[in-house]
């Protein structure tokens, strides 16, 4: 069943030089991508794709780091993407991601944990959206 799901580098991976890290595990696990986009993100568009997050304590912190750098936002297709995706990423807190995932092996703090996937066909529907409109 081949989905698209929406992923970012976010500002710490961009910064560290791990764009083509991340990149290059996709690519290799056989997943293709349909649209790649290099830009800082305005608060409007961090708003709505943090939306479930609203009201949390780690919101207000985690609205300003992704505003503050280049991100890169891009839609990666293929059997199972959104779950597999979620499985090459690893846990959200990176101590307890497992080795061998793009957390586990490059990323020690929860908020800096290199990489952002859609979680579910809803989410990346309206994340997809929410960073190319266009996209057919
Ligand atoms: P969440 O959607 O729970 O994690 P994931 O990215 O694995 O889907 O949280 C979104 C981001 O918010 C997460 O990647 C990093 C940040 N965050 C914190 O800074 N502190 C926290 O306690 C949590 C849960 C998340
Ligand atoms: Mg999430």
């Amino acid at each position: 069943m081949s989905e698209r799901t929406l992923v970012l580098v976010k500002p710490d991976g961009v910064r560290r030089g791990l764009v083509g890290e991340v990149i290059g595990r996709i690519e290799r696990k056989g997943f293709t991508l349909a649209a790649l986009d290099l830009r800082v993100m305005d608060r409007e568009t961090v708003e709505r794709h943090y939306e479930e997050h609203v009201g949390k304590p780690f919101y207000p912190s985690l609205v300003e780091f992704m505003t503050s750098a280049p991100s890169v936002a891009m839609v990666v297709e293929g059997e199972r993407a959104i779950e597999s995706f979620r499985t090459l990423a690893g846990a959200t807190d990176p101590i307890k991601a497992a080795p061998g995932t793009i957390r586990g092996d490059l990323a020690t703090v929860t908020q800096q944990n290199i990489v952002h996937g859609s979680d579910s066909p809803e989410s990346a529907a309206r994340e997809i959206k929410n960073f190319f409109p266009g996209l057919a």
